[in-house]
């Protein structure tokens, strides 16, 4: 007959039958031979104690009553040493009860006489629970593996996620300082300070979060609005710092900073790009449509292009320029005031207004506001030429 096998080892089950009578020993040794077991033998309990710690065994049949170490003793010394299960047999049921061997460890516990049948039946529900503990301890182990790998494997998305957003972080900044350099290189040709890109990034966000626009679209006008004037770098600077009133064919050449600045923002990739270039092409448009490069009016101008129409003013309003001094806060506001629904969008204009304080707060904190009162306000020639000195109502 084939050996039996152990499910996990492929070793044969091995059963280890002790027994000081012989023929008993013998009978059962038979027994399990034939139905395919490997059988090892002992006469008493110190032989199978010596068995169990040189060879693997599965399970252990014993007798109770054996001179020397008793079957009980055998049961305990040997969970000691060995896995193997213990199944007793005695023929003295007054000596220990059911209940008092099971606690010590035995698997099964036979009265004498027994049958051949019998024995193998119990042997084999034995064996049966033993391979399914087995089965169980495997899985367990197998489930602690797998938990374990989850863990590494978690752990090791976390700290690639981790990378991955520093490294998006990292992206992120080199771009916004790009663009903000960008922005700055355009600046410096006819500002003192990056302030007045660092104020619009704040007003325009301001202004767009005031009307209600969702986050995505704050955010991205926050890092547009400081390229508005991107394409001053293709202005010549005698016409951009020109103090004097500009001809018409200078004031033409100014307007054409909106167009240089969406070519050199077009055909972008980036979300927050491509409304750059919309806000640059379109931030000189006016509601009423005498705006410039294309006389948008109204909700044709996006929305983007006339919050930072409407903040570009106020800023250039409220500081000092090559060609003109600040503006006291009421002088610019009257005149924004003034240009609601000619230059401005109404809806915006009011809120704007509605949130003044907000928005001084923001050029308090990023610039200087200048102490001028309107009596001392000196008109600049552009100014008068472009009639804003005529909105002002408390002009002298
Ligand atoms: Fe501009």
């Amino acid at each position: 007959m084939v050996p039996k096998e152990t499910e996990n080892t492929n070793r044969p089950v091995t059963v280890l039958i002790v027994d000081d009578e012989r023929p008993i020993q013998e009978m059962m040794a038979l027994l399990f031979t034939q139905e395919g077991y490997h059988c090892l033998t002992a006469d008493n309990g110190e032989n199978a104690l010596a068995i169990i710690q040189a060879e693997p065994v599965d399970v252990v049949i014993t007798d109770i009553n054996m001179p020397g170490l008793s079957g009980v003793d055998l049961l305990r010394k040997g969970q000691e040493i060995t896995s193997a299960d213990f199944i007793v047999i005695t023929g003295y049921i007054e000596d220990f009860s059911y209940e008092t061997l099971i606690a010590e460890g035995a698997s099964d516990f036979i009265y004498k006489p027994i049958s051949n049948k019998e024995i193998l039946l119990r042997f084999k529900r034995v064996l049966r629970e033993r391979e399914l503990l087995r089965e169980r301890e495997r899985i367990n182990r197998e489930l602690e593996d797998s938990n374990l790998k989850l863990k590494t494997y978690a752990e090791e998305l976390n700290t690639a996620l981790t990378d991955l957003k520093s490294a998006h972080n990292e992206l992120q900044s080199a771009y916004l300082d790009t663009i903000n350099r960008l922005a700055l290189a355009a600046e410096f040709k006819d500002e003192d300070t990056g302030d007045h890109i660092l104020r619009m990034s704040h007003y325009c966000a301001l202004l767009a979060e005031k009307c209600g626009l969702e986050n995505r679209m704050v955010q991205n006008i926050r890092y547009a609005a400081p390229m508005h004037d991107v394409g001053k770098i293709g202005i010549p600077d005698k016409i951009l710092l020109k103090p004097d009133r500009l001809t018409k064919q200078e004031f033409e050449t100014i307007k054409t900073h909106t167009t240089i600045g969406a070519s050199i923002l077009s055909n972008a990739r980036s979300e927050v790009l491509k409304i750059a270039h919309d806000i640059a092409l379109t931030h000189h448009e006016k509601w009423n449509g005498k705006g410039y490069p294309k006389g948008l009016q109204k909700t044709e101008i996006p929305v983007y292009g006339r919050i930072v129409g409407l903040m570009d003013v106020f800023d250039a309003l409220t500081s000092n320029r090559p060609y003109k001094m600040a503006y006291p806060t009421e002088v610019a506001r009257d005149i924004i005031k003034n240009e609601r629904g000619a230059s401005f969008d109404p809806q915006l204009t009011d809120i704007f207004l509605e949130n003044i304080d907000e928005f001084l707060q923001i050029k308090k904190e990023t610039g200087t506001i200048e102490n001028l009162s309107p009596a001392d306000l000196q008109w600049s020639a552009r100014d008068i030429s472009a009639g804003i000195d005529r909105l002002f109502s408390l002009r002298q």
